[in-house]
């Protein structure tokens, strides 16, 4: 099948690979696996993924109403955001199977409502920095995210019952458990057995299980708890699931000279791919060659100045029509892709386990105009 680029391309393999992955785990350990879906919330994906997860974690009420699309009455739904508004709370209930709380603000005003039809937890910041970097640092210093734990300690929220689970995010793709073994043991030094009072521990995402060759830390741990301790132990992993499994294929559309470095216009951009430029991330390019004599800079076709991918090394010059597959783009692009400069966004495709080319989406100019055109 010839596809049309830029097209995103999911990799039936390599997702189902990752969800056995994490099925084996949950067999090991006992623990529970949540797809966090903000990764990728392609139904198909979500469709794919629903046999092997205990359900969907979300950030919103849009994530939730998907997410209850998919797996109708069946599979848990927890939530987990700083921007809980009372406006949605009511319909949050009705959506999520778990709510947890990111302040305990928001747990005294909400609480009442959400515990009529949800169990509630609360998010705490266990305030142990794996990341040198603070944009992904969620126990960085005066943090949004979570109930600091010296905080939750000298409150009674554990001793009266008040919330059935605690919830923690801590890692950003994460290739060993060391930070969760860290994280458990201050919990465990700090609370004691007023964690025996809980249903449920969340250990939240960032890890990549794809990428981790030792499981035994981490099904050790999970027995620990969930056997000392008679909870329930929750996983929401969403790069580990779908980072790998897809990528952009594009053309090539321009070459041609700039201050004596070869420039290569694809027609794709940062805007199918903001965090290359948010957090200047090189992806990993199938035909860059480390040995090859032909360098470029790879670029996106936007009017951004910084709209660049990086210098790359090729076999042979690239020519327009070439093609340039970004690889490992599965997470947090085509979700965060936008339609800047008025580009539309990649096709959605999915390559099936019998290396089929199917067509999920392909954008049009109704989409562009649907959201840009006024009622009045
Ligand atoms: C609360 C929470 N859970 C889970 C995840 C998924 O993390 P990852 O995709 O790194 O596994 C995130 C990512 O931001 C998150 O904020």
């Amino acid at each position: 099948m010839l596809i049309d680029t830029p097209a995103f391309i999911i990799n039936e393999a390599t997702l189902k690979t990752n969800l056995n992955t994490l099925g084996q785990l949950r067999k090991q350990s006992g623990c529970k696996v949540l797809y966090a879906m903000k990764a990728l919330p392609c139904s198909r994906v979500l469709e794919i993924a629903k046999p092997f997860v205990d359900g969907f974690s979300v950030s919103s009420l849009f994530e939730a109403q998907l997410a209850r699309d998919i797996l109708g009455k069946e599979g848990e739904v927890h939530l987990t955001t700083p921007s809980l508004i009372a406006q949605e709370l009511y319909e949050l209930t009705t959506l999520c199977s778990h709510i947890n709380f990111n302040s305990l603000s928001h747990h005294a005003l909400y609480a009442p409502i959400a515990q009529t039809q949800a169990q509630i937890g609360m998010r705490v910041n266990p305030k142990l920095s794996f990341s040198t970097d603070e944009r992904f640092d969620p126990c960085r210093p005066h943090s949004k995210l979570g109930v600091d734990i010296d905080t939750l300690w000298q409150s009674n929220h554990l001793e009266e019952k008040e919330i059935h689970g605690l919830h923690f995010h801590t890692v950003f793709s994460a290739k060993d458990f060391t930070p969760l073994l860290k994280t458990v043991e201050k919990l465990r030094r700090y609370f004691g057995n007023k964690l025996e009072k809980l249903k449920w521990i969340n250990l939240g995402g960032g890890y990549l299980f794809n990428s981790i060759n030792d499981y035994q830390p981490f099904i050790d741990v999970v027995t620990l708890l969930r056997k000392e301790l008679k909870l329930d132990i929750y996983i929401e992993p969403g790069n580990g699931i779908v980072g790998n499994a897809a990528n952009l294929v594009a053309t090539v559309i321009d070459c041609f000279e700039s201050d004596g470095k070869n420039i290569v216009i694809l027609d794709t951009s940062v805007n199918h791919n903001p965090e290359v430029f948010e957090y200047q991330r090189l992806l990993d390019i199938t035909e860059h060659d480390n040995t090859g004599k032909y360098t470029a800079m790879i670029a996106g076709g936007t009017c951004l100045a910084g709209d660049v991918f990086g210098e790359y090394r090729f076999k042979q010059p690239l020519q327009i029509g070439d093609k340039i597959t970004l690889n490992h783009v599965g997470a947090y692009s085509q979700i965060k892709a936008h339609r800047f400069n008025g580009h539309n966004l990649p096709s959605i495709y999915l390559q099936t386990i019998d290396g089929e080319m199917q067509l999920l989406k392909r954008y049009t100019y109704q989409d562009y105009q649907q959201q840009w055109t006024m009622s009045t």
